[in-house]
Parts: C-alpha cells; sequence; structure tokens
C-alpha cells in the first residue's frame, strides 16, 4: 500500500496537498532522494542520508532532522506501507513563503515529503539491453546537487523516447556527463571505465557502490573522461540508478553495442551486485 508523510501527517499520497506558495512548487527550489528498498529495509541508506545532507547543505538549507530521525522515519514508513521491495522517495523543499519573492523567506520551516510505493520493477527480471541516443547536455552546471527541479532531464528524455530510444546518453563539450536520470560506465578491452565526479554529474549512489565492487573484486577500472567517440567504439556500455541497478545498452544511436545482449563484465558485476544486496540487508 504506498503512503505518504507529509510534514507530520501520514495519508495516502494522492491525498497528501501542499501549499501553491511552496517554494518546491514556485521555484523548484527542493532537492529529493530517491532510495531502493529490499525485503523491507533501504539499501545504501547511510550513502544517501549523506548525498541528502550534501545537497541541504548546497542550496543552502538546515537538514530538518537528524540522520537518526531520518532513518526513524524512514522505518516507519515503511512499515506503514507493509511493502518489501518498494521505492522511498524523499523531497525537502524551503517550505511555504508567503509571497512570492526570489529572496529566501527567514523563519520558514521545510517541506518535508517521504512517499514508499511499491516497486516492482526493482524484483529480478529479465533484462532487455536499452536503445540509447547522444544529446548535447544542456542542463545547468550543477548537475550534482540532487535538486528537484528537473525540466532539462524530462525534455531529453522525452526527446529520446518520442525518437524510439528508451533513453539518452547525455554530451558536454564531447565528452559523456551521464543519462538524463542515472550515471554511465562502458567496457573496453576488459577496463570497466566511467567519467569521474564533476559539477555536471549526480554522484550516482548505485555508480559508488558498483566502483566499489569491481575494485574489491580485481575487476580493471579507471574513473576518466569519455569521448563521444569512444562510445561508439565501447564493447559494453551500461546505465547505473536506484531503479535501473545496473541496466546493459544495446545500441547506441541506430548501432549494435558489443553483440547487442548483455555483456560479460555486465554479467560478472551484476551478480556481484545481487549478492551485495543481500549481503547489506539479509546478514
Ligand atoms: N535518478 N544521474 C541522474 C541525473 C539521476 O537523476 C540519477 C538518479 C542518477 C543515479 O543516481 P543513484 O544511483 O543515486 O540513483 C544519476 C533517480 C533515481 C530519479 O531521479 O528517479
Amino acid at each position: 500500500m504506498a503512503i505518504a508523510y507529509l510534514n507530520g501527517e501520514w495519508q495516502a499520497p494522492e491525498e497528501a496537498k501542499i501549499s501553491v506558495f511552496d517554494r518546491g512548487f514556485m521555484f523548484g527550489d527542493g532537492v529529493y532522494e530517491v532510495m531502493p528498498v529490499y525485503w523491507g529495509k533501504v539499501f545504501t541508506l547511510d550513502e544517501h542520508l549523506k548525498r541528502l545532507n550534501r545537497s541541504l547543505g548546497e542550496i543552502r538549507l538546515k537538514s530538518p532532522l537528524t540522520d537518526q530521525e531520518w532513518k526513524a522515519l524512514f522505518s516507519e514508513a515503511i512499515d506503514k506501507s507493509g511493502e518489501k521491495t518498494a521505492v522511498l522517495y524523499l523531497q525537502v523543499t524551503r517550505g511555504v513563503a508567503a509571497q512570492r519573492a526570489h529572496e529566501y523567506p527567514v523563519d520558514v520551516s521545510p517541506t518535508v515529503l517521504v512517499t514508499v510505493t511499491a516497486a516492482p520493477g526493482l524484483e529480478r527480471r529479465m533484462i532487455t539491453p536499452y536503445a540509447m541516443v547522444t544529446k548535447q547536455d544542456f542542463r545547468w552546471g550543477r548537475g550534482d546537487i540532487k535538486v528537484v527541479s528537473l525540466i532539462a532531464s524530462g525534455l531529453l528524455k522525452n526527446e529520446a523516447l518520442d525518437e524510439g530510444y528508451d533513453d539518452a546518453i547525455l554530451i558536454r563539450d564531447g565528452l559523456v556527463t551521464e543519462s538524463t536520470a542515472s550515471n554511465v560506465f562502458i567496457v573496453k578491452d576488459g577496463m570497466v571505465l566511467t567519467p569521474p565526479k564533476s559539477s555536471f554529474l549526480l554522484h550516482g549512489i548505485t555508480r559508488e557502490h558498483v566502483i566499489g565492487l569491481i575494485q574489491a573484486n580485481g575487476i580493471a577500472f579507471e574513473e576518466r573522461d569519455i569521448a563521444e567517440a569512444e562510445l561508439t567504439g565501447a564493447d559494453e556500455i551500461w546505465i547505473t540508478s536506484t531503479g535501473h541497478e545496473i541496466w546493459p545498452v544495446g545500441e547506441l544511436n541506430g548501432k549494435t553495442v558489443g553483440n547487442g545482449e548483455a555483456g560479460l563484465v555486465w554479467q560478472t558485476v551484476d551478480s556481484l551486485f545481487q549478492a551485495s544486496k543481500k549481503e547489506q540487508l539479509m546478514g
């Protein structure tokens, strides 16, 4: 059962209402996290809280709760939902300012929204490799902050969908940044590569977890810039995110990647990823 917590009240998500003066609504002035829930527990919880605190700091908003309080709230939300495989969404905005003004309001409490919704897509399933297209990354220069204003990502994703692709891989100044809602990895001659962290891409929690698994298991890896031309010559391309875990790309700009199927390195790393979920949450 989907459940929402909004500023202290528990209700069905479709019942939850915010003010038209909420700065999240008026200005997209807020940050968010999307966390995966398996076996009724949040995976990589500490990492998500760390990024939340960083995002809040970057937009100069004091966290309304401590990490311990967030954890208690998330557990309560998951318990109330009764869901075991779910997505926990958290949004914190600068709150309700009675008048629309660019200046930050003083003495205003942030708006806190938590929802838990079933995510059957996170159950292990048949993976169909994606067909992707490259597009110019015209988003703002602080992609490292997980802000709720996602208009550019929405435009790019929907352009790709309208053209018959599953999603877009974004290119800035000739280099790969990320996808519209996931990070990008490639494999070339057995070496796994991903672009380094910068202000142009989100520091994905899945990305970081995957890097940790790769390094712990002695798989050749380098964090470095990837030119657009290298994408075309890659043996494998993957995207990583909370919702997709590690997802193979079978086609880029109409050309087959590798043999068009999920590659061998993907299979190894995905197995490590699945095992790490069990290990972290089920001991
Ligand atoms: N998207 N890059 C962007 C632009 C993203 O929006 C996301 C996540 C990621 C991957 O981050 P993570 O591994 O922490 O999920 C990379 C979330 C899931 C969303 O907006 O729904």
